[in-house]
């Protein structure tokens, strides 16, 4: 197996918009049908009701204007009235209907705002769902996918992209059925009354239509370059603020302003190309609506003239003409929501679709027992790219409870050759065994679970000292986490901090010394208390006497466990079992210290070479 560095999220939506579309609403609304069956339920009786709404409009000005007889429905009103009221005449039959305006209104508005809030709760909660799934998958993705995505690309999918689904449901979905449905019992009315007109509404619905599919693929492909460009944005303030230290030590705050504001005009040139190509979409639309009214008022106009039709039907197409747009027009809108809404969809698809590549294979089984702690390489080789080979023919047998120390210049392959026995990544070829076990062959949360790691740099979180060091061991007691730090010398300076152990400590542990975050990351090891400890240059950078004082911390941790320690600082290697000297990714020689400095090969040279430097600085 091998890394990955394909690009990701530029490509186009494979399968088309509304398929990809289609299978992220499948994915998230199978827990929220109910609320979406009884919410969609709602909204189409409100929009039915709300179809009401031309009638008592139509009777009022047939019966104020009337020179025809009445027509049956309101004969049939009348002769109620009269039943309740002796003298009800024409002005309480339009008291009658305007209150029947007024009822239509109100049941169909207080229809809407329940369906609405129904469904677009429904909508959240699936935003609220998709996020944790792509989180977890993504956390979940082997270290080669994390080398070769940036940190801010992967926050924008979880936060926003997962937007898209939401948009999709309550933009698109919802509105499209309502607008259907409300399209089709309008078109059955306007027919009904008078199917000239009702020709001419559709002639006009259809050329909108046709306008809005011509424009499909522009607005795709605008939205994701959006999209993209929005990404760059916020990779670009995450990477510089990560790396404020240096940005303000090297003066690149210009450098910076200047990259930064690239990208954002990148952003701005794109959003507002998109905006132009909205916006005129909306105007070509807009324009095709008013000339369909026109028309429709003219033509039902004409039909009043010729005796055909009353004045109250042409309030009544006109007023079905307005509401036949709206549905039309929401359609228009819903497909280019839709359109914008899948780039995102795509973009959160890019990652759910790709499986984490070292995950547990078929077969493998969690331990039954802490490992012994046997550790053992057969041919091992790894390269990072394919063509470039970083460790090659590792042999090599660590047996349970040593130590070995893994020496060798810098870039040699020492941080690759632990990092594949946690599984951070898997060989390109050969095997690595734990306890004669394939590590392929164990789960991989058994596996992790029997190694601590102390890494090159500390990775600590912007939260109290107690938490970071149970990280190690979720539900540790007080008293564990106490005797963790007291084991790695981290107690002094913990009880002198203000808060003591509830003292938070800033993103990655910026208000901490380097030595004191190393004590941190060997607490948290002391913690896990797992057989084996992989410990890379775990005293990079320390004075002498914080060094040796590790040191001594760290000869503790070793005790009774298998354990690997990468050093530049070949004094460390004095005390351990074997030592392996790594050059240019292969093994170039193993044994004890002194039979090493007696053999005289690399690592004689490199002892020689960092004596002399200790000795002349
Ligand atoms: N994530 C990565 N992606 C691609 N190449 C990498 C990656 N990490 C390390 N390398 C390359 O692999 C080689 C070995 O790196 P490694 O970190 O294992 O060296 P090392 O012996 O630990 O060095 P150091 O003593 O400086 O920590 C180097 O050439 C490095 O450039
Ligand atoms: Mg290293």
């Amino acid at each position: 197996m091998n890394t990955t560095s394909e690009a990701e999220g530029s490509t186009p939506p494979r399968g088309g918009a509304m398929a990809t579309g289609a299978r992220m609403l499948r994915l998230c609304m199978a827990e929220e049908l109910t609320a979406t069956i009884s919410g969609l339920g709602l909204m189409l009786m409100g929009s039915l009701i709300g179809l009401l709404q031309p009638w008592p409009l139509k009777f009022i000005i047939d019966l104020v204007t009337a020179h025809k007889t009445m027509p049956h429905f309101q004969q049939a009103a009348a002769h109620l009235l009269r039943a309740v009221h002796a003298d009800s005449g024409r002005s309480s039959i339009v008291t009658l209907l305007c209150i029947g305006l007024i009822v239509i209104s109100l049941v169909s508005a207080g229809i809407s705002v329940l369906s609405t809030w129904m469904l677009v709760s429904a909508g959240l909660r699936m935003v609220f769902r998709l996020r944790c799934r792509v989180f977890d998958h993504l956390q979940r993705m082997e270290l080669a996918f994390h080398d070769s995505t940036t940190v801010g690309d992967s926050l924008y999918r979880v936060t926003w992209d997962t937007y898209c689904v939401q948009s999709l449901f309550n933009e698109g979905l919802v509105p499209g059925i309502s607008a259907t449905v409300t399209l089709i019992g309008i078109a059955v009315i306007m027919v009904s009354q008078d199917w000239s007109v009702a020709i001419v509404a559709l002639v006009v619905g259809s050329l909108l239509f046709v306008l809005v599919r011509r424009l499909e693929k522009p607005t795709t492909d605008y939205s994701t370059k959006v999209h993209e460009h929005e990404s760059m944005v916020s990779t670009r303030v995450q990477q510089t603020l990560t790396g404020i230290r240096a940005v303000q030590a090297f003066g690149g705050e210009e450098r910076e302003a200047g990259h930064f504001a690239n990208d954002a005009q990148r952003s701005l040139m794109a959003s507002l190309r998109l905006t132009v190509l909205q916006t005129a979409s909306q105007s070509g639309v807009a324009l095709l609506l008013a000339a369909g009214t026109a028309a429709v008022i003219w033509l039902a106009a004409e039909r009043v003239i010729h005796g055909r039709l009353t004045p109250g039907d042409v309030v009544l197409l006109a007023g079905y003409t307005a509401l036949l747009f709206k549905p039309l027009e929401t359609l228009s809108y819903t497909i280019s929501t839709i359109q914008g809404s899948v780039a995102g969809a795509h973009r959160v698809f890019k990652i759910l679709d790709r499986p984490a590549r070292i995950a547990d294979s078929p077969g493998s089984r969690p331990l039954t027992e802490p490992a012994r702690g046997e550790i053992r390489f057969e041919q091992v080789s790894f390269s990072y790219q394919a063509g470039h080979p970083v460790l090659s023919n590792i042999g090599l047998t660590i047996p349970a409870g040593s130590s070995v120390a893994l020496v060798g210049a810098s870039g040699a392959g020492k941080s690759t050759l632990a990092s594949l026995i946690m599984r951070f990544y898997d060989p390109t070829g050969g095997v690595i065994l734990l306890d004669k076990k394939p590590l392929q062959t164990i789960t991989l949360r058994s596996l992790r679970e029997q190694i601590t790691v102390v890494p090159q740099e500390p990775v600590l979180f912007d939260v109290s000292v107690r938490e970071n060091i149970a990280y190690s061991l979720p539900g540790a007691t007080l008293e564990q986490v106490h005797a963790a730090a007291r084991a790695a010398g981290a107690w002094d300076f913990i009880s002198r901090m203000q808060r003591g152990f509830d003292t938070p400590i800033g993103e990655r542990g910026v208000m901490l010394s380097g030595g004191q975050r190393q004590r941190l990351s060997l607490a948290r090891a002391f913690l896990k208390n797992a057989p084996i400890v992989i410990l890379d240059e775990p005293t990079t950078g320390l004075d002498a006497q914080t060094e040796a004082d590790i040191l001594t911390t760290i000869r503790l941790l070793m005790r009774g466990r298998t354990t690997v320690v990468i050093s530049h600082h070949l004094g460390t290697a004095r005390d351990v079992d074997n030592i392996i000297v790594l050059e240019h990714g292969a093994v170039a020689e193993t044994g004890r210290h002194e039979d090493l400095l007696a053999n005289g090969g690399l690592y004689r040279r490199l002892y020689d070479l960092q004596y002399s430097t200790t000795k002349a600085t």
